[in-house]
């Protein structure tokens, strides 16, 4: 057995500062070059280290068989500050509560009642488009999924302006959400300007979800099934009391938060990438047909795979870059004995980029995702939403509102690239996001 010092450090760490450079400026391709150092990783934050696991057997056991011996990680406890004591962040037993109460909303009856709205706020998406007027693909996709997520949590009880207000403060939140848990502590109490602002945009933004919570305590039964009734429902096993509003908002700022940052960055990847590879535009837009008048069925929407295909290699090119976690026991990992409080990571990005387990990794390719490809994904390979107890909990939903995001906009409108379309791709939220993606609109004929 081998000890924590055996494992080999990434190349490239400087004193004092370790890879904290190189996670700044070339995040992606620092991650990916990991796993060609070995199958546990050390790299240093400043002067802390932690552990990379870049074999996905290995994440497997982090998330499964030893999932015991790991909690929330760095990443999450750094957030505790900025985003509250959320499913996002918290831990033990008050965190299996919550999830408990929390996963009665994404039940597959709620799912397909959501589908509703989904359908709703792609349809007014789509009748903001004018034929040939480039629209700014990602802005307006993040619009979309604040509606969606707010409209789902709150049954539509949200006014257009305080989605205005919301849309404004998120891009800020969840900045300040991914980068903040990269650097010291200390920096969450210094006069710096980027420190303010992600203080101010959250307080904005807890000040509108309070109002929003406290509106809705005397009008609950009115919204059956929404995220916040099943909250103001729920009640502690031990005392019988409800959720104090604090820690509902705490909950509904982490749906948000979770709901709005990577289902725009996937989708918009999704139209980058058909607008470069026309066939498959067309495939997919046949499969999905004339469009009807009312929102599909979950399943309708199981009828299209070359629609999920496109969607599927989205979430694979474009996905979270980097989970952490604590270990909470001495455990062994790839022959190697972590102690207890180890710092511990993986990056879906680059087990997802592996060549060793995704034939030309680089190149969009729904095909690959269909039957009789060949091909499938190594075992534990493909975990866009993660795995074990922390587990995204809104992943069926993320998934239908994609499908149904693709086919409510596909059915009406084609998305062209522009002339001379240059995008560059943002590490600022979990999923990359692409900046300067503006397509023009074409009406299907
Ligand atoms: C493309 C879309 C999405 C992707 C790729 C994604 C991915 C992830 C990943 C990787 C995690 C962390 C898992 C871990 O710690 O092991 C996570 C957690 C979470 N996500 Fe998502 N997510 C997506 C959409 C959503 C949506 C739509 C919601 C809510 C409406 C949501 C809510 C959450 C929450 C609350 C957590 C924390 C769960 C917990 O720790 O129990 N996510 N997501």
């Amino acid at each position: 057995m081998n000890t924590i010092r055996d494992v080999p450090t990434a190349p490239g760490g400087l004193p004092g500062v370790g890879h904290l450079h190189r996670l700044v400026r070339h995040r992606l391709r620092f991650l990916e070059s990991l796993r060609q150092v070995g199958p546990l990783v050390r790299i240093r934050l400043g002067t802390a280290p932690v552990y990379v696991v870049t074999d996905p057997a290995l994440v497997h056991q982090v998330q499964s068989s030893k999932g015991r011996s790991f909690g929330r990680g760095k990443q999450f406890q750094r957030m505790v500050p900025l985003l509250g004591h959320g499913v996002i962040t918290s831990d033990g037993e008050l965190y299996h509560r919550q999830r408990r109460t929390i996963q009665k909303a994404f039940t597959p009856a709620h799912i397909e009642r959501h589908l509703v709205a989904i359908h709703r706020q792609a349809e007014k998406l789509c009748a903001t488009w004018e034929d040939g007027r480039p629209v700014d693909v990602l802005h307006a996709l993040k619009g979309l999924a604040v509606a969606v997520t707010a409209e789902t949590l709150f049954s539509g009880r949200m006014t257009d302006q305080v989605l205005a207000q919301l849309n404004r403060v998120l891009p800020v939140v969840e900045k300040a959400a991914v980068e903040r848990p990269m650097m010291p502590k200390v920096v969450d109490r210094l006069p710096l300007p980027f420190v303010r602002r992600g203080d101010e945009a959250m307080a904005g933004m807890r000040a509108v979800v309070a109002e929003a919570v406290a509106a809705c305590r005397g009008q609950s039964s009115r919204s059956e099934g929404d995220m916040v009734a099943c909250l103001l429902a729920a009640r502690d096993p031990d005392t019988g009391r409800p959720l104090s509003d604090d820690l509902v908002c705490d909950e509904v700022i982490a749906m948000l938060i979770g709901g709005a940052a990577n289902v725009p960055a996937t989708l918009a990847w999704a139209w980058f990438h058909l607008a470069l590879r026309p066939g498959a535009e067309e495939r997919m837009l046949t499969e999905i047909g004339v469009p009807a008048d009312g929102p599909p069925t979950m399943a309708e929407l199981n009828r299209m795979p070359y629609t999920r295909a496109v969607m599927y290699e989205a979430m694979r090119l474009h996905s979270v870059q980097l989970v952490t976690q604590r270990t909470t026991a001495a455990v062994e990992l790839g022959g190697v004995m972590l102690p207890c409080g180890t710092d511990t990571a993986y990056s879906q990005h680059s087990l997802h980029t592996d060549p060793r387990f995704c034939p030309r990794p680089a190149a969009f390719s729904p095909e690959r995702w269909l039957p009789g490809s060949g091909w499938e994904p190594a075992r534990h390979a493909f975990v866009p939403f993660g795995g074990g107890r922390f587990k995204c909990v809104g992943d069926n939903f993320a998934c239908a509102v994609m499908m149904a995001t693709l086919v409510a906009v596909g059915g009406r409108w084609r998305l062209h690239r522009p002339p001379g379309l240059r995008v560059g791709v943002s590490v600022r939220e979990p999923v990359p996001s692409p900046t300067g993606l503006s397509l023009v609109p074409r009406h299907r004929s």
